[in-house]
């Protein structure tokens, strides 16, 4: 139908889409074809990628265009189920953005369809496609910080403010994804203090308290605050690791810091103090090629689809944060 069209079809250009057109926009020469409920969203995209920009006429069309094999999905959680179950049955790879739907049993839905018409279902969890993330997975599994004691991550910001879901499921699932990645654990929602401060549905600012086998965790979301902090904290019984990306440069350091309590038995007769001991060593800053984490992302999604393999961030990866946060 439409000629020198990219494989891959955009739905939804928002704040979010714009940015993913803006990054295929890098990995193909050809055009893309895209699709957006609000009319205003088409023309702002199409001023600013010119004739890169092929907007469908609705969701049929894409439907029965033989050329699109990829969908991705930049809407909102209410929207996506009804979405991607239309394409799932038609046979068409779909990747949807985070939190992807409200209810598990939407889910397992995609799930089950996508297994039925062999498609390839993929979660937007793009920290798992950070390069700093990759990183410290390595530097875990070398147990750098020896025994990981806790772990706390903020994200805050002043908005985006979302309508339909709570802040610990826009914002805080993104650290759930980082957690089951890194941990490779299961991981157990102790308790939750959300705060609905803007109106009474959903919520603003909240706390998830978990365990990941015996590490204790604590994801911190808001977008009720006035500066954006981005920021994982692991404290291990030898050394201390942060992750800020919000540092221009070196946003990740090891501390060569650590505090314990002295062994009774290591007490000596002349001196016995049950006092906690500080060690402060040296901080190193660890180097990490940056990578562009969207790209990273994209171009796996579009290697999954062609090779038709499960993507690390498949239906039952979102699953499991559903279940901790649905
Ligand atoms: N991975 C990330 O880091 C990241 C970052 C930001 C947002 N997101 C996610 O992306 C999604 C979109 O967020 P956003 O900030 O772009 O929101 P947005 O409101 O700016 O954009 C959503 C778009 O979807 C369109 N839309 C709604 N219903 C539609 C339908 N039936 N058919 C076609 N288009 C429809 C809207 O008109 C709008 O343009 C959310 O789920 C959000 O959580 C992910």
């Amino acid at each position: 139908m439409y000629k020198n069209i990219h494989d891959t079809c955009l739905i939804g250009t928002g704040y979010w889409g714009s940015i993913i057109f803006n990054t295929l926009n890098k990995i193909t020469k050809k055009n893309i074809l895209t699709y957006d409920i609000n009319k205003k969203n088409n023309i702002l995209l199409k001023k600013k990628f010119g004739n890169k920009v092929v907007i469908s006429k609705n969701i049929e069309e894409i439907l029965e265009c033989r050329n699109i094999k990829n969908i991705i999905l930049a809407t909102h959680p209410s929207v996506n189920y009804y979405l991607a179950k239309k394409f799932l049955n038609n046979k068409k790879n779909i990747f949807i953005e985070k939190p992807i739907v409200k209810e598990q049993k939407k889910m397992k839905k995609l799930i089950y369809l996508a297994k039925k018409n062999n498609v390839i279902l993929m979660g937007g969890y793009i920290y798992l496609y950070n390069s700093y993330i990759k990183k410290i997975k390595k530097l875990l599994n070398k147990k750098i910080l020896g025994k990981i004691k806790f772990i706390e991550i903020n994200r805050k910001n002043l908005g985006p403010i979302r309508n339909e879901v709570s802040a610990h499921i826009d914002l805080g699932s993104h650290d759930l994804s980082i957690l089951l990645y890194l941990f490779d654990k299961k991981v157990k929602l102790l308790n939750i203090e959300t705060k609905k401060i803007l109106k009474k549905s959903v919520s603003d600012i909240s706390t998830m308290n978990l365990k990941i086998g015996n590490i204790l965790c604590d994801i911190n979301s808001s977008w009720l605050n006035p500066t954006k902090e981005r920021r994982l904290l692991i404290i291990g019984s030898k050394k201390m690791l942060i992750f800020d990306e919000m540092e221009t440069v070196n946003k990740l350091k090891i501390y060569n810091k650590y505090a314990y309590y002295p062994e009774i038995s290591k007490f000596k007769n002349n001196y016995i103090s049950n006092k906690a001991r500080i060690y402060k060593g040296k901080t190193k800053n660890v180097f990490v090629k940056e990578t562009d984490t969207l790209k990273n992302e994209l171009t796996y999604f579009a290697r999954k689809c062609k090779q038709k393999s499960q993507p690390i961030t498949n239906g039952e990866f979102c699953l499991k944060i559903l279940k901790l946060i649905g």
